[in-house]
């Protein structure tokens, strides 16, 4: 979960530092970059947004080589020593880090007992100190010695002082290289290709190799490895022309995100691999994802088991691996993951894996590991998602596992399935009264606590809702099943507290107001949030605020419920005076466990 960039070319420092802000989602604890020049390297660092280290670095015109990072501190606080690049003692050798080196602390203790000292607290800088130790003639000797002895997940880029190119090597975190005339771009994610080139190489798991911008040797333990470039389309459109954060744009991408998934979903081709999967050959279903997309396992469940009448279970990647899931070839197992980079949600595919068990990847990121690996991979086609806080992506993957859903039960019953609802849902798609989201986050500014309740998907709703508000306005707001308040919740209830009460599922509403009636008769202030019209007039005259949206009467509903908070979220954080795109002590793509 942090960001590096390798660069050789002209206007070196100004580059690095320009495709580091376009990596800052992945972390921006600290940024740092050491650029080569006649007389070796130099290194500059800062605390926080890469805006600190552009302060301090010197451009110095005959720099040719440099390397860049911006972190999200794992081992370490967010100090300036703790930054990367991190050096060998004799200061050979510089490099940059995103991953986890599991052994550290063992190579460390050796490497303190050869006598070399430490500056920081990271795993990071075991590896320079292992470079100078491994030290030979052959600099990809002294790369394959060092990696030799790592365990964990690594993209490294590393420099040496008397070596006119950039070394690399990855493991687990991602890794892409481009070269054009001359120069050579690597980093974290292939957006930073936008305007550089428009091809690209994506190193593997135990791939390593040097780079001098015309050439680019690939090794793995078996050798030299050929490499076909891959053709690069991205585009991350700059925000500042039309919007203050990559957040609000976000949002009001949903409707055109939405759109582009149901069109790749009506091509008949992109469904092959889908279609041909009968539901009768798994005896149960297993949704698996973090954060956000986990929310979003929880409402594409609810589709499989109403759609395909079948047993689904969701289930926290970081919980699911260490609780013994009986997992075998008759399990189904799904995996959503915006980035397609979570560590957990990985290390939950290879658990799938290794029990048999066939896997479809929910992903945004078509070139992310768990796209390459899953057995089936539907694209939300969200478009690129910068903002940490997940807004379009979150509405993707619900209408990808809603058409998913449409199109196994279409198998099992021999037809083919049937988008036109999805197609009047993405025609009639509304953002709704914009004016009344901000009302109701004027008011929540200025809550420290909300609790958010519903029954079915309606607190599937809550969940999502309550995570914008929690990551974004950094408001303690939680989720309650709105049958479960009067089982120990009701305690929490003061005259303080604003309850959101979900209320459009009509099988369910009127429990749901009656869990509302309990909160408001003990003081809380209730914020209706429905889709019905029916609404019991007595009810309603004792909400502090109501939020009315369309009734879809079908489970999209469940976007069309999320997309309010998504506003009232940001409206919130703004207010607070919050970078809503870079919440504090989070980062977009958790790539450590
Ligand atoms: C959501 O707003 C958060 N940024 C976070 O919970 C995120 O959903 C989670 O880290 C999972 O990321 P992924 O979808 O890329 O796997």
């Amino acid at each position: 979960m942090c960001g590096i960039v390798g660069y050789i070319g002209n206007n070196t420092e100004q580059t690095i530092i320009d495709k580091l802000k376009k990596l800052e989602y992945r972390g921006y604890d600290s940024a740092g970059i050491a650029v080569m020049n006649k007389t070796g390297y130099r290194v500059f660092k800062s605390k926080g947004e890469i805006k600190n280290l552009e302060k301090v670095v010197e451009v110095s015109k005959d720099s040719k080589i440099g390397i860049g990072h911006t972190r999200w501190a794992t081992h370490g606080k967010p100090t300036e020593e703790n930054a990367h690049p991190h050096v060998s003692e004799d200061n050979r050798w510089a490099l940059v880090h995103n991953g986890i080196i599991e052994n550290y602390l063992e190579l460390k203790d050796k490497l303190m007992a050869s006598g070399m000292n430490f500056y920081s607290q990271t795993d990071s800088e075991t590896i320079a100190k292992l470079l100078q130790y491994y030290d030979g003639k052959d600099k990809l000797t002294t790369i394959e010695k060092t990696l030799n002895n790592l365990k964990g997940s690594y993209a490294l880029a590393i420099l040496n002082e008397d070596i006119n190119g950039i070394f690399f090597a990855k493991n687990k975190s991602p890794l892409f290289v481009a070269l054009n005339n001359g120069k050579a771009l690597l980093a974290s994610d292939i957006i930073c290709f936008n305007g550089f080139a428009t091809e690209y190489y994506v190193i593997e798991d135990g791939e390593y190799g040097f780079t001098d911008g015309k050439k680019l040797i690939v090794k793995n333990r078996l050798g030299i490895v050929g490499k076909s470039p891959c053709a690069f389309d991205c585009s991350v459109e700059n925000v500042e022309n039309v919007y203050d954060h990559f957040m609000i744009k976000e949002i009001f991408d949903t409707e055109k995100a939405l759109k582009s998934n149901l069109e790749y979903y009506s091509v008949e081709d992109n469904l092959k691999k889908l279609s041909a999967l009968n539901i009768k050959n798994y005896d149960k279903v297993v949704f698996i994802g973090c954060g956000t997309a986990y929310n979003a396992c929880l409402v594409g469940a609810k589709f499989f088991r109403e759609q395909l009448d079948i047993d689904c279970f969701t289930d926290v990647a970081s919980e699911f691996r260490y609780s013994h899931p009986k997992l075998d070839d008759k399990t189904l197992v799904i995996l959503v993951s915006q980035s397609g980079e979570t560590a957990d949600t990985l290390a939950a595919l290879e658990l799938a894996k290794e029990n048999k068990s066939t896997t479809i990847g929910v992903v945004n990121v078509e070139y992310s590991t768990i796209a390459k690996n899953v057995d089936i991979t539907l694209p939300i086609k969200a478009g690129v998602e910068v903002a940490v806080a997940s807004t379009k992506a979150y509405s993707c993957q619900i209408i990808t596992m809603y058409i998913a859903s449409l199109v196994l039960k279409a198998t099992l019953n021999k037809t083919k399935a049937d988008l036109k609802e999805v197609s009047a849902f993405c025609d009639n798609f509304s953002f709704g009264k914009l004016e009344k989201y901000q009302e109701i986050a004027d008011t929540l500014r200025y809550q420290n606590k909300i609790f958010m309740i519903g029954r079915g998907l309606d607190c599937c709703t809550a969940y999502e809702a309550s995570l914008k508000i929690k990551e974004t306005c950094y408001i303690n707001s939680d989720t309650y099943f709105a049958g479960e308040l009067k089982h120990g919740f009701l305690a929490l209830i003061d005259e303080m507290t604003y309850v959101v009460v979900f209320a459009t599922q009509k099988e369910v509403v009127a429990k749901t107001l009656s869990n509302a009636e309990e909160a408001y008769s003990r003081g809380a202030k209730i914020i209706l949030f429905t889709s019905l019209d029916d609404m019991d007039k007595a009810f309603m005259d004792k909400c502090s605020f109501i939020v009315k949206v369309k009734d879809v009467n079908c489970g999209l509903q469940a976007i069309t419920n999320i997309v309010p908070w998504q506003f009232i979220a940001y409206y919130t954080s703004v207010s607070k005076g919050i970078n809503p795109d870079r919440p504090r002590n989070l980062a977009k793509s958790v790539t450590v466990e």
